[in-house]
């Protein structure tokens, strides 16, 4: 099984768990923490050396007051149960998205958990929060212009490489692999410049259902996926002598 370096997941399909079994959102999002862990561990036993999860989108700030402050509560909660673990792991913890508009407390047990973690090397914990993939690029145009207007570069430099100096994910490789749960097919705004190469696996497990088994079958898709890649169409035509 060929491991991606980076994976990033949408982890989809946590309220849709909670209503076939007539319990509040919130119950959903509980036990997709649960899987959460499962896979960041599991990730780290199979040497993914960076892995994204989309933990809070821009436009999730629209949804029930109750479930936005739910959210913030489990996500401040898993950082701190899980700060042990990401030790004895070598985790280190990063985040992507207007980090700005999380409450002041999530803003302080993220910050605190990454700097705890900042020297462990074994893989990188990046959680998109308040992220979507437009406003990411519009702060990133938004710095060029900056530079540009107060000549610190000039319009001729602008290239790839320095977009992506620019974006969030500056310190990332983009990702090899993206999963989707839930049998939604969209990217809804997720990682928009990152993943113009990126092998795409859709699955129609909700995300609290989703476990090691599952995220094995979507990492030998991609193996499969990837050793095809590696070939020319002629080599895929003439079977090995
Ligand atoms: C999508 O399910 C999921 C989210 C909006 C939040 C994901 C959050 C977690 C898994 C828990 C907190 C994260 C961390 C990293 C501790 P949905 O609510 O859109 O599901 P639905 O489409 O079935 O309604």
């Amino acid at each position: 099984m060929h491991i991606p370096k980076h994976l990033a997941i949408i982890m989809d399909g946590n309220g849709r768990w909670a209503r076939n079994r007539q319990l509040p959102r919130l119950a959903g999002h509980a036990r997709g923490v649960e899987t959460v862990r499962t896979v960041v561990q599991e990730c780290a036993r199979l040497g993914v050396e960076y892995l994204t999860l989309y933990a809070f989108s821009s436009e999730n700030w629209r949804r029930p007051g109750d479930e936005v402050s739910g959210l913030m509560s489990l996500l401040a909660a898993f950082l701190r149960s899980e700060l042990a673990s990401m030790q004895e792991y070598g985790i280190r913890l990063s985040a992507i998205g207007d980090l700005a508009l999380l409450p002041e407390q999530s803003r302080r047990v993220l910050q605190e958990t990454m700097e705890a973690t900042a020297s462990n090397d074994k893989m990188v914990l990046n959680l998109a929060l308040s992220y979507g993939g437009r406003d990411e690029i519009i702060r990133a145009m938004a710095s060029i212009g900056k530079k540009i207007e107060t000549a610190q570069l000039s319009s001729l430099q602008i290239d790839e490489a320095l977009i992506c100096d620019h974006l969030d994910t500056r310190s990332l490789p983009d990702p090899d692999l993206l999963i989707r749960t839930s049998g939604e097919m969209r990217i809804s705004n997720f990682l928009l410049w990152q993943i113009a190469y990126s092998e795409l696996v859709f699955t129609d497990v909700l995300w609290p259902d989703f476990g090691v088994e599952e995220l094995h079958r979507a990492i030998e898709e991609f193996s499969l996926r990837e050793r095809r890649f590696g070939l020319t169409g002629d080599q895929l035509q003439t079977p090995e002598t």
